[in-house]
Formats: structure tokens, C-alpha cells, sequence
């Protein structure tokens, strides 16, 4: 008989293993000098991405993997190019899961509600791991008054095969590299990108 949970947790399971494999891979890079192509270059006029500084050092990329931002924990981030025209194909597609899926409760642009937090300032504390658990398990605040529910999507896999693209784009949302606008010009799709969606939709 399908034993479901094994089923539900699949997915994710894969994509955390991926994660701690590119993580390591990382690390044996750390030496290396910083490459001036892997840098942000921010519209400095727009006056919706609030700019972080903290959280922008943070993000900055030190490889990339194909097409695929890593920050020095090997964790993955936005590149931003061309003062803030051209953003990097995670971005993109994370902008448009985004409003696929969670804007109903989260609100545009990761902006909050009365329903639910403002992403664009979780994500300035909350770390992968932790996104990727809350994505997956869903939280409850118990103390509330009211009783508020983010859903667990564990078992949805047009979020959990996208969950790297959400995080991608709430994190640029976070550190202020991308404002309350619809990306536009993008990288192209990576070949990496193409193969774990497909793996990930029909495994
Ligand atoms: C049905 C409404 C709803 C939907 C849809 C929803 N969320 Fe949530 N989410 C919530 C609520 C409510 C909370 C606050 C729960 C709490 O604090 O206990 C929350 C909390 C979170 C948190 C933790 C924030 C923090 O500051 O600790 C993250 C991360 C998150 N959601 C991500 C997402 C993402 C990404 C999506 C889309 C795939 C999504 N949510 C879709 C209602 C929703």
C-alpha cells in the first residue's frame, strides 16, 4: 500500500538534501575573492524597495550555480543587474508564485495584512531553513485572540517545488533590491531550474 506521508514528504525531503549538498559545496569556495559579476545593481530611485543594507550584505552572492545565487551559507539569493532592470530567473518566477499562491493572506508584494505578516519584513529574520519548515509544516499563533492559520503546503507541489523561487523573491523584497514592481527583463530559465521542476512535479 502508498504509505502517504512518505508520499507528502518526498519533495521536500529531496529539496533540503539538494540544499545541504550544494551548502557543503560552497563552503570549500569560501576563500575565494569576491567576483565584481555576481554584485547587485539597484534602481536607485525607487522609492518602494526600502532598502536594507543589513539584509543586502547579508544576501550578497558569492557563486553562481548556473543561473542559481548562493550567499556564503550556500543558501539561495536574488542578483539583481542593469540598476534594477534585469533580475535573475528565481526572482522572477518567485514574484509570479508569489501571487499565485500567497498574496490572497500576505497581501501584494509581500506587504502584510490584517490577516497575515508582512513577508518582506519576516524575511529579514527568518533564515532558509526556518522558511522552508513554516512552508512546509504551517504555523499557528495559539496566543492570538483570534486564531490565525498559515497553511501548511507540504503536499502542494506548486508551491514546495517552487518553495527556492518564494524565498528568492521575498528575500530580495527584504533586503530592498526589488520594490513593489513586476519584474521585467530576466536571466533565461536555468537548465538546473528545468530539471528539478520536472522531477519535482512528476516524482
Ligand atoms: C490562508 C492564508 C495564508 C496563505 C495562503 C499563506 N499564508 Fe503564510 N501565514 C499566514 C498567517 C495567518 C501567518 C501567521 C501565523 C502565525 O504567526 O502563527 C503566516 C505566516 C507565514 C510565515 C511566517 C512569518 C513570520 O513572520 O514568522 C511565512 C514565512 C509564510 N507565512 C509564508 C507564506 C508563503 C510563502 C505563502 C505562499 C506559498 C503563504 N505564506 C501563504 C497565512 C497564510
Amino acid at each position: 500500500m502508498l504509505n502517504l506521508s512518505t508520499f507528502v514528504l518526498r519533495p521536500l525531503t529531496a529539496a533540503l538534501a539538494l540544499a545541504a549538498v550544494s551548502a557543503v559545496a560552497v563552503h570549500a569556495e569560501d576563500a575565494k575573492p569576491a567576483d565584481s559579476a555576481l554584485a547587485n545593481s539597484l534602481n536607485a530611485d525607487d522609492k518602494t524597495a526600502e532598502k536594507d543594507d543589513k539584509v543586502l550584505a547579508a544576501a550578497a552572492a558569492v557563486k553562481d550555480d548556473g543561473g542559481k545565487y548562493r550567499d556564503k551559507d550556500g543558501n539561495p539569493t536574488f542578483h539583481v543587474t542593469n540598476n534594477g532592470k534585469k533580475v535573475d530567473w528565481y526572482l522572477y518566477s518567485g514574484y509570479r508564485r508569489y501571487h499565485a499562491e500567497c498574496h490572497v493572506c500576505h497581501g501584494p508584494d509581500g506587504m502584510g495584512s490584517t490577516y497575515a505578516p508582512a513577508l518582506k519584513d519576516s524575511l529579514k529574520h527568518l533564515g532558509y531553513e526556518e522558511f522552508i519548515g513554516i512552508l512546509a509544516g504551517g504555523k499557528q499563533d495559539v496566543s492570538a485572540s483570534e486564531q490565525k492559520v498559515m497553511p501548511a503546503f507540504g503536499d502542494n507541489k506548486n508551491v514546495m517545488c517552487y518553495a527556492d523561487d518564494l524565498y528568492v523573491y521575498l528575500r530580495a523584497r527584504a533586503a530592498g533590491a526589488w520594490g513593489r514592481t513586476r519584474p521585467g527583463d530576466k536571466e533565461e530559465k536555468p537548465e538546473a531550474a528545468k530539471t528539478a521542476e520536472k522531477e519535482c512535479l512528476g516524482g
